[in-house]
């Protein structure tokens, strides 16, 4: 194979996801399989640029043994962080002014001097978008799609998005019988940011009777329509669920926290004010269930788990024929590899002619445009 590399770095980065582990276990044992060394990043690329905040530095080395039994956990080994993205880091001025600065230099200065070859960066589009840039800067790079969003483009699905769709939906069939019991309106919130695809997924797979998401604004009296014709029914009792990145036609999406300087925009609160609104329109008593960050936690499905092992393999595959600025991706039943550019800076929304949503449709869900 036409490379020389020997040691090797990986990074986890922006929220986790069930799979992280296991994706470090494949590059691990494949590396060593190939004679290669490699070492984990603490935090994202903190422990390159705050290695004084780790005991033991900012690097791990990672062994055969240190990744014995870790594919079914979830969370990261290494640590994670969704602050401090190195193409825009913030720092305060002499005036008390927040700025934000380039520090990618500083991650290929670290990687030449500890004499690392090659980066797997494992993350969503905040990370493979850093990838990118250190990639065109002339690292070698490999990308490994994570996010329970799935909002990632140019692969079929990322891991840690199937841990958190069957999850959520175990949630929503529980909530069916407590909301036919007292006749109530639940309401159940997702996250996502600003793609629909858990809510979707789940609420569709967990027979919600509406479901709300960010790419199709909602008119809450059509919702209230579908409630009042159910009850008309008989069926005195409704789920509705909404994808935290929702918003009504004349409206606003939920935000809790506003971007800022280092910071991405924190959504939160469109459940609640659903819950309240359909409670008013009517009439029937509503309750809301915000599922939070329990979508990032467990441990990953076998889909996922397989899917990061493959991911995982594949990185480094990809890295012993020579390959860099690349993403490893699903493409059933295959992995492949697509260029990072193609991924960076893309969102991948629910396309609003997809069979899921003509699926949810045809079984009568509301989603709050008809
Ligand atoms: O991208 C993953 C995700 O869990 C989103 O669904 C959510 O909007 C965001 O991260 C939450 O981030 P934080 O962990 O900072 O609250």
């Amino acid at each position: 194979m036409s490379n020389s590399i020997r040691r090797i770095a990986i990074s986890t980065g922006g929220g986790d996801a069930p799979g992280l582990n296991a994706v470090i276990r494949a590059v691990v044992i494949a590396a060593a399989n190939r004679g290669w060394e490699c070492y984990g990043i603490r935090e994202g690329f903190n422990g390159i640029l705050f290695p004084e905040r780790f005991a033991e530095g900012g690097l791990m080395r990672l062994t055969r043994e240190r990744v014995r039994g870790i594919g079914h956990l979830g969370g990261t080994i290494l640590g994670t962080t969704n602050k401090g993205n190195p193409l825009h880091f913030p720092i305060k001025m002499p005036d008390g002014t927040m700025r934000e600065v380039d520090r990618t230099d500083e991650i290929l200065e670290f990687f030449a001097r500890k004499e690392l070859d090659a980066l797997v960066s494992i993350g969503g589009d905040g990370s493979l978008t850093i990838a990118n840039v250190l990639h065109q800067k002339g690292l070698k790079v490999v990308g490994v799609p994570k996010t329970i969003d799935n909002d990632l483009d140019k692969t079929a699905t990322t891991f840690g998005f199937d841990t958190a769709v069957a999850f959520a939906t175990e949630c929503v069939d529980r909530l069916h019988s407590t909301a036919e019991s007292h006749q109530r309106v639940m309401v159940v919130e997702m996250m996502g940011r600003y793609a629909g695809w858990i809510a979707l997924n789940s609420g569709i797979s967990g027979s919600a009777h509406a479901i709300l998401i960010p790419e199709i604004p909602f008119d809450l009296d059509k919702v209230a329509a579908k409630i009042r014709q159910r009850d008309q029914e008989g069926r005195m009792y409704s789920l509705v669920v909404v994808a935290e990145g929702a918003n009504p036609t004349h409206g606003h999406r939920a935000v809790i926290e506003q971007a800022g300087v280092g910071h991405a925009e924190r959504l939160g609160g469109i459940g609640e004010w659903v819950a309240k609104s359909l409670q008013e329109l009517t009439g029937k008593e509503s309750r809301v269930v915000v599922l939070g960050h329990l979508l990032r936690g467990g441990s990953p499905t076998s889909f996922d788990r397989l899917a990061a092992l493959r991911f995982g393999a594949a990185a480094v595959r990809a890295l012993d024929e020579g390959h860099s600025g690349i993403m490893v991706a699903l493409a059933f039943p295959n992995v492949n590899y697509v260029p990072l550019e193609e991924v960076a800076g893309r969102m991948k929304a629910v396309p609003l002619d997809c069979d899921i949503l003509q699926t949810g449709r045809d079984l009568g869900i509301c989603f709050g445009d008809s």
